[in-house]
């Protein structure tokens, strides 16, 4: 199967190109290139020309419209950085942009088996002269510090010279919109020059945020073939740019060839950034074709540990190969940082980490690449001081509670009716801790961190909860679903912080087992008292059920409010958020996203069946689903309750969100959490895949209109494979074993690799 997601249009790309630059962005968790075209765009044309650094940005304002205290007035934003993107040719006398004269042939690729975008154009100048130019991008998995632009340009009916310029500015601003409330509402530029050196052909341009006071330095070096002997870079101290220019004179037919390097080194990963940027120079200069070849290695292996593909639906097949690849381009790797909303793909959510990463990607990461899950885990290890702090500061006097939104660990929500309330974070991330322990067995990881990170969070709840009349109750907090705002007791929050506190047990168990509780529960000062008043706390845990109805409602006052008609509310009224004051949403029965459907589809057994369908079938009347977190958790609850029909209807067109642009702001972004809801909505929905604590279980059936599913993943070290056709499914152990396979038909014990479980799907 070739995995190349590809777009031809003659058409300049008008309304289609900020689309674009998304689709067609290159990343590989440490930096982000948008695919802006290297010609640029006319003036007034939508284009958010960018370039991201993971975890890179600035402190700017929030203001409050009234001075409240401890809310914060500060926030931290990724910013833009550096643009490298530029690169211009002059043609015998005209210079080539998609805008002028006529495309013959225009495609714009995503290669996903070699990690590459690619642009394509047969150009006829306004004169008539045509040229093929090629234009190849790659953010480097092998160096990441690298992004490389590759162009060929051939003249094929006429010979002449061709000019080329190429820039590097280090002064950009970031993109606003400010009636967007996801996007910053103010275009500025966050960067102060702070040092430039022209070396061996090289631009090094170092750039110093004025706030946060972060030094970066990029660095770019061209290659040219034919060589042109007038080529010089200058650097222009006014406007902090430097530009290369070359001028060669080629024949009808003959290609010329520029690459042009370009390193990022940042001074939250280096003390000596300059000195950084030249060594990644040095290494990556002139290897260009090494380069792509350890790119395509590495996406060999990721497609080898992460394939995941539907058959008989081929739009349906390469929409969620699509996902996939955007998940790993937009994973941190080094512990200091996480998975953007937008991955590093765009501005929107101004490149903050919420639990989309935790409840909605780290399924994917810790099925299909543990070592990864376990860098994003270590990523909320290391902010755990600071959540520590955040906690102190909302009055709790133990534990720690992680921030809505943030970069480095603070909190940067602005609004916390809908953003600090949501506490259920703190039991996300818990969650994903406990998956990843569950899933791995990693021992080492809990010792050193998992443990004390759930032992933490597990302390904040009792702190911020209270028994009354024999069960233990959370208020004023905020759900999942932000169209209903501070409550009592938000089912799915307290469904979280039970299992939350049942997992600080857990972990302080398997130390003890281990040999390792005395020195932890000394160091932590957990005493006997504190883990057995946890237990009873989970035990006694408020879940809201109403008899009545038969369901769970989603907060203690949820049902006494009037339902809001969704059939009656005008199409161009959503998102409701950008239409309605919230207090106007806050005061009826109507939901964003899965609230009550996601702490059933987490937690089964704390309802029985026909409680979760009652529930389905109530919550699916007022959910608008105006977040894309929302409709594949829909997905894998109809599938649990054998709604066959609702299922395959849930996952409509989410797996095409930001191919079809379905949010219409795929602009600003991808969706990274949907991705990795997708791709729970295949393996955990349609698969009726689940960890158990002595194996993995799987439940399976075939949407209409597919032919069958096949994905691998890891479990404790083993290698297996699910694959679904013709009314038949069955697990394979690949590697390692032995593992546990539990089916409708019974328990199976995959001993060695090639052994197999097998059953005839639902
Ligand atoms: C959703 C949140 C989500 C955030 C970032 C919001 O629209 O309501 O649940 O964390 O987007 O993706």
């Amino acid at each position: 199967m070739q995995r190349v997601y590809s777009v031809r249009s003659t058409q300049p790309t008008h309304e289609q190109l900020a689309l674009q630059e998304t689709v067609f962005h290159n990343a590989n968790g440490y930096l982000g290139v948008r695919g802006t075209l290297e010609e640029g765009a006319p003036e007034g044309m939508d284009t958010m020309r960018g370039a991201y650094v993971n975890g890179f940005y600035e402190i700017v304002p929030m203001k409050q419209a009234e001075k409240l205290t401890h809310v914060r007035e500060d926030k931290e934003s990724m910013i833009n950085v550096a643009d490298v993107q530029g690169v211009r040719f002059c043609l015998a006398g005209e210079w080539f942009s998609q805008w002028t004269g006529a495309l013959v042939e225009c495609e714009r690729l995503l290669d996903m088996d070699r990690g590459i975008t690619e642009r394509r154009v047969t150009w006829r100048s306004p004169k008539g002269r045509e040229t093929v130019l090629r234009f190849r991008r790659m953010a480097s998995f092998a160096q990441p510090s690298l992004f490389l632009i590759d162009c060929e340009v051939t003249p094929l009916n006429y010979e002449g010279t061709v000019e080329v310029e190429s820039t590097h500015l280090a002064l950009v601003k970031n993109y606003a919109n400010p009636n967007d409330p996801r996007l910053a509402g103010e275009s500025e530029c966050h960067l102060v020059p702070a040092g430039s050196l022209l070396e061996e052909d090289a631009s090094y341009l170092s750039t110093r945020t004025r706030v946060s006071g972060l030094t970066l330095t990029t660095g770019v070096k061209h290659a040219l073939e034919p060589a042109a002997s007038d080529a010089r870079t200058v650097y222009d101290p006014d406007a902090h740019a430097a530009a290369f220019r070359a001028t060669v004179t080629l024949e009808r037919g003959q290609p010329l060839r520029l690459q042009k390097y370009c390193v990022f080194s940042d001074a939250r990963r280096h003390d000596d950034t300059l000195a950084a940027a030249q060594q990644a120079m040095a290494d990556a200069f002139g290897k260009a074709d090494a380069l792509y070849r350890a790119q395509q290695e590495t996406l060999a292996a990721f497609w080898e540990s992460s394939d995941t593909t539907i058959l008989g639906d081929n739009d349906a097949n390469l929409s969620m190969q699509f996902n996939l690849y955007q998940l790993f381009q937009s994973a941190g790797r080094d512990g200091l940082c996480s998975i953007a909303a937008k991955g590093l793909s765009g501005e929107g959510y101004e490149g903050h980490y919420f639990w989309d990463t935790e409840m909605y990607m780290m399924p994917f990461f810790t099925l299909t690449m543990p070592e990864l899950a376990r860098k994003l885990l270590g990523y909320r290890y290391r902010t755990l001081d600071a959540a520590r702090e955040n906690a102190r500061l909302l009055g709790h006097r133990k534990g720690a509670l992680y921030p809505w939104r943030t970069i480095t660990g603070r909190e940067c929500s602005g609004y916390f009716l809908a953003g600090t309330a949501q506490y259920h974070i703190v039991g996300d991330i818990a969650y994903a801790v406990g998956m990843y322990y569950e899933a791995t067995g990693d021992r080492d990881y809990l010792t050193r961190e998992g443990a004390e990170l759930l032992l933490e969070t597990a302390r904040l709840w009792m702190d911020v909860g209270h028994v009354v009349e024999g069960t233990f109750r959370i208020n004023c907090v905020t759900g999942p679903d932000e169209y209903t705002c501070l409550v009592n007791n938000n089912y799915y929050t307290n469904a979280c912080a039970k299992n939350n506190l049942e997992w600080a047990v857990r972990a302080a168990g398997l130390l003890e087992t281990w040999g390792l509780y005395d020195e932890w529960a000394a160091r932590l000062g957990v005493t006997r008292e504190e883990l057995d008043a946890f237990a009873h706390a989970a035990e006694i845990m408020y879940l809201p059920y109403d008899e009545k109805l038969g369901i769970n409602p989603q907060d203690d006052s949820f049902l006494q409010k009037p339902v809001w008609d969704i059939a009656a509310t005008p199409r161009e009224n959503f998102p409701l958020l950008l239409h309605y004051h919230p207090l106007q949403l806050y005061r009826y029965q109507v939901c964003k996203q899965a609230d009550t459907v996601l702490a059933h589809v987490l937690f089964e057994k704390l309802a029985d069946a026909g409680v979760r369908e009652r529930s389905f079938r109530y919550y699916e009347k007022i959910t608008t689903h105006d977040s894309s977190l929302s409709n594949c958790i829909f997905c894998i609850e109809a599938c649990r309750l054998g709604l066959r029909h609702e299922a395959r209807a849930y996952f409509g067109d989410s797996v095409k969100t930001d191919l079809l642009n379905t949010h219409g702001n795929s602009k600003d972004g991808v969706h990274t959490a949907n991705m990795g809801g997708c791709y729970m909505a295949v393996v955990n929905g349609f698969a009726g895949f689940r960890l158990c604590a002595d194996g993995v279980r799987v439940d399976p059936f075939l949407p209409e209109g597919w032919t069958g599913l096949k994905f691998s993943f890891q479990y404790r070290g083993s290698r297996l494979r699910f694959e679904m056709e013709g009314g038949r499914y069955c697990v394979r152990l690949l590697s390692g074993g032995p593992v546990s396979v539990f089916t409708l038909e019974g328990a199976h014990r995959l001993e060695r690799p090639g052994d197999e479980a097998e059953g005839k799907t639902r």
